[in-house]
Parts: C-alpha cells; sequence; structure tokens
C-alpha cells in the first residue's frame, strides 16, 4: 500500500467505505439551505469526492467544490461533473466570482481546522466569500460529546473489507489530546497484497458548541440553529423531516454530531 492517506489517496474507497447511498448529507443540507431561504450560489468547502456537490448542482444550485487534495478533485472532476472544482485550503482561501449565498462543509472538514488560528482563518475566509446575509451550514463531530463519555477512547477498534480484489484489515485508536484539543487518530493498515503495514495519523479539532457559537459572533455571524441533531450521521438518523429554522437558542448539543447554521450580519 502506498500513500499517506489510503482513503483521501483512493476516494472511490472512500465512497465503497462510507457510503450515502440516499445522499442524506447532501439533502439535509439542501434542507438547511431551503429552510433558510438561501440563493442558489453554493461553496462545498472539504468538498472530498464531490458526490455532495454533485447533488447539490443536479437539485438546481450553482455549485462550487474546494478541497485541498488532488486525488479527490480529480476523482469529482470525472465521477460527479456539474460543480466547478477547485484546490483550496480551507483555513485560508479567496476564491474567484461573485459571492457565494452559502458555504457548506460536511462531515467535519471544519475541525481540520487544529488551532484557533485555522479556524479564524476559515471563518474569516467564508465572510469575506458570503455576500451579506450568506449562510455556513456545517455538520461535524461534537467535542462535548467526549466530556464525560470514553467509549469512543476506552479500546481499539477493528474492522476490515473488500475492495477490488484486496482485503483490508485495520486498527484504530482514538485518544484525546486534551490541552491541544484533539481527537487523534493512529490508524494501521494491512492488506493480503503482500505490502507492508501503513500506519495513519490523523486529527480533529474537539471544538466545543459554546466556544463555536463565540468564533462565529466574533466573525460577524449570527448562530441561526445549533444542535446534536438528527442529522446526515447521527443516530436515529435525519428522514427528511423539518430542520430547525428557529433563532438558534440553547438547543441539545451534546450528543456525538454538531450542527450549526449560522449567518451573515451586515455587510
Ligand atoms: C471527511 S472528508 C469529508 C468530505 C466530504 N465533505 C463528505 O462529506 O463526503 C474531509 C475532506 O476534507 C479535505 N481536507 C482536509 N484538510 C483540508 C484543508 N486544509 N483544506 C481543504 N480541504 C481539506 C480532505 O481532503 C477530505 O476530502
Amino acid at each position: 500500500m502506498t500513500g499517506e492517506n489510503l482513503l483521501t489517496d483512493n476516494p472511490a474507497l472512500y465512497e465503497a467505505r462510507f457510503p450515502d447511498p440516499g445522499h442524506l448529507a447532501a439533502r439535509w443540507a439542501d434542507a438547511c439551505l431551503t429552510a433558510h431561504g438561501a440563493g442558489p450560489r453554493v461553496l462545498d468547502l472539504g468538498c472530498g469526492t464531490g458526490r455532495d456537490a454533485a447533488w447539490l448542482h443536479r437539485a438546481g444550485r450553482d455549485v462550487t467544490g474546494a478541497d485541498l487534495s488532488a486525488p479527490m478533485l480529480a476523482h469529482a472532476r470525472t465521477h460527479h461533473p456539474g460543480p466547478v472544482y477547485l484546490r483550496a485550503d480551507l483555513r485560508g482561501f479567496d476564491l474567484p466570482g461573485p459571492p457565494f449565498d452559502a458555504v457548506v462543509c460536511l462531515d467535519s472538514a471544519l475541525l481540520y481546522c487544529h488551532t484557533n488560528e485555522d479556524l479564524d482563518g476559515l471563518l474569516s475566509s467564508c465572510r469575506r466569500a458570503l455576500r451579506p446575509g450568506g449562510l455556513l451550514v456545517a455538520e461535524m463531530r461534537n467535542g462535548a460529546f467526549f466530556l464525560g463519555s470514553t467509549e469512543l477512547l476506552d479500546a481499539p477498534s477493528s474492522g476490515g473489507f473488500a475492495w477490488e480484489g484486496t482485503a483490508y484489515t485495520y486498527v484504530t485508536t482514538l485518544t484525546v489530546d486534551r490541552a491541544a484539543q484533539l481527537l487523534r487518530r493512529r490508524r494501521v493498515w494491512t492488506s493480503d497484497d503482500g505490502s507492508a503495514p501503513v500506519e495513519q495519523e490523523s486529527a480533529w479539532r474537539l471544538l466545543f458548541p459554546q466556544e463555536l457559537r463565540y468564533a462565529l459572533a466574533a466573525h460577524g455571524f449570527e448562530v441561526l440553529a445549533l444542535h446534536d441533531g438528527p442529522g446526515p450521521r447521527t443516530s436515529p438518523v435525519w428522514e427528511g423531516e423539518a430542520v430547525p429554522a428557529g433563532a438558534g437558542g440553547p438547543g441539545r448539543a451534546d450528543g456525538d454530531r454538531l450542527h450549526v447554521v449560522a449567518r451573515v450580519v451586515g455587510d
């Protein structure tokens, strides 16, 4: 096996490992955009394979997908055409073209902002990229879930699957770096194709609901909804019901996933 990240270096494998046959993530994002009256021009930040961007495009939106991974972008252009795909770092970007009506950031892509500076970079870039009144819709792991809950941390987890004639197995260990507020993942892959095991390290910011509110307000966003579900990756999963469209009060936000909709205030 080669590559720095088996999944993001192999987008087809990524889609096989994390199937979303009902396009729940894109449908949920679209429901949020519709509930809050967003215009058609949408940026999918950390768009990955492009499957959500392409679904939003088919739903009639004018979509740009942005990602840092060249293999992901190549896959998106070939397999999920329609949107414009651009290479950009979500921690600081300036994209060409008119302002966007909305930015969507799905499946914890926002948590690649490991530091406060990264998060400031993302939010100030989104603010620049959005028109006045534009929306940010994001869905991610919830840092608050890990306060007092160790169920994901207690023991390594393992699994396996076959893809294109090769059997892959993996052992995953999650740890919390408390001072850095990072969830660190160490994953060791083995395969039956004779190649050596591959060890990969990833990390996600453990971002807390109040912290996210504070950062959004500091960057000129008003929170319209902040809650732990239902969403496209919760249990029970979102099934198309109305998404919260209220004033963003202190809703329940201690589950495994955090969902936020925020609007640029003023100009
Ligand atoms: C978990 S995947 C989510 C992909 C997609 N949003 C989805 O829901 O299927 C995270 C994506 O973020 C991208 N990514 C990681 N760091 C990034 C960065 N600094 N700037 C832009 N994209 C980044 C990865 O390449 C990957 O495609």
